[in-house]
């Protein structure tokens, strides 16, 4: 089906207390991962690029691929920018038909996030596409967070419900803990801050860093707002495993797809834990879309037709 936009599927997710995955892809194996993991488990799903897979695969070509794995897929598909910081990135996006934007103030102040995220939503507001906001920052693992800084870095409750009304945004990244890029799953999230937000705004509420975060402390998280779960060092993670698992068996073969196949496997796999642990799975049924379907892609490699 068509691509659709992230508004309905997120407070949907709000209301019927669970999270939409939102998966990030680099490369046409990864998009297919995705897509079929959803598809297989009837999960409505959020692709997302960021702006350094945009450099790495091309806007079009990045925005050409989804949309093309969405069609033939019978589960909604939403294709966002994840952590757009450029304000014209944003705008060349929504141009190359992405159907949520983020933009991603954190790093500015207070007042030029407020100003920067109102004209995006402004002018995504025309065309009717939704756009994801930062207030607080999530940290970066590679930029040595310690636990000072991230307790200092976490959302404001009364800056959140005052920055929510002055800029109009759909949904709301919150830093409650988490910190990008982490390798292993041992942060915990703090709850107690997650409920003040909560009370103080009522919009969906977005995860991210959630690859460091414990699956039960996400769990918890979903039952107080949380709606989008963004995951992507860990599908980089069974990416590369599944790739040097491949190589390793078979380093005599020259051709990639052998490899990449069993790259593509292990990230559906890690697609499909998350989204039954979010609680996503069955959703598409529940919600009135068609019936879905099984995939079944690259089982047959080898021969002169391929
Ligand atoms: O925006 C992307 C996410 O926040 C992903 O975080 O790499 O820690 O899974 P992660
Ligand atoms: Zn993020």
């Amino acid at each position: 089906m068509p691509l659709v936009t992230s508004k309905e599927m997120l407070w949907a997710a709000l209301e019927g207390h669970f999270a939409v995955g939102a998966f990030n892809a680099n490369n046409m194996e990864q998009v297919q991962a995705i897509i079929d993991a959803a598809v297989e488990e009837h999960a409505p799903v959020i692709l997302q690029v960021s702006q350094g897979a945009i450099r790495y695969a091309g806007l079009n070509f990045a925005a050409a691929m989804v949309k093309a794995a969405a069609a033939d897929a019978d589960v909604p598909v939403v294709l966002h920018l994840d952590h757009g910081t450029d304000f014209a990135q944003n705008v060349r996006c929504l141009r190359a038909g992405f159907t949520s934007l983020m933009y991603d103030g954190s790093k500015e102040p207070f007042e030029v996030n407020v100003a920067n995220t109102r004209r995006i939503v402004e002018i995504a507001d025309i065309v009717g596409i939704p756009v994801e906001a930062e207030l607080g920052r999530v940290l970066q693992a590679t930029d040595g967070a310690t636990e000072e800084e991230i307790e200092a870095a976490k959302t404001d409750p009364a800056q959140a419900r005052e920055f929510v009304e002055r800029t109009g945004c759909s949904s709301l990244a919150v830093a409650i803990g988490s910190v990008h890029a982490m390798k292993t799953a041992e942060a915990e999230l703090d709850i107690e801050r997650l409920k003040k937000l909560r009370a103080a705004v009522n919009i969906p509420f977005v995860l991210h860093g959630s690859s460091g975060v414990k699956e039960e402390s996400e769990v918890e998280a979903i039952q107080y707002g949380i709606c989008k779960i963004n995951v992507a060092t860990m599908l980089n993670q069974a990416f590369t495993r599944g790739l040097l698992e491949a190589i390793q068996e078979d380093p005599e073969n020259v051709d990639p797809r052998k490899w990449l196949i069993k790259s593509r496997e292990a990230v559906k796999e890690v697609v499909r834990h998350k989204i039954r642990l979010f609680g996503s799975s069955g959703k598409v049924t529940a919600s009135g879309f068609v019936s879905p379907k099984t995939v079944h892609r690259g089982v047959h490699i080898g021969g002169t037709e391929e």
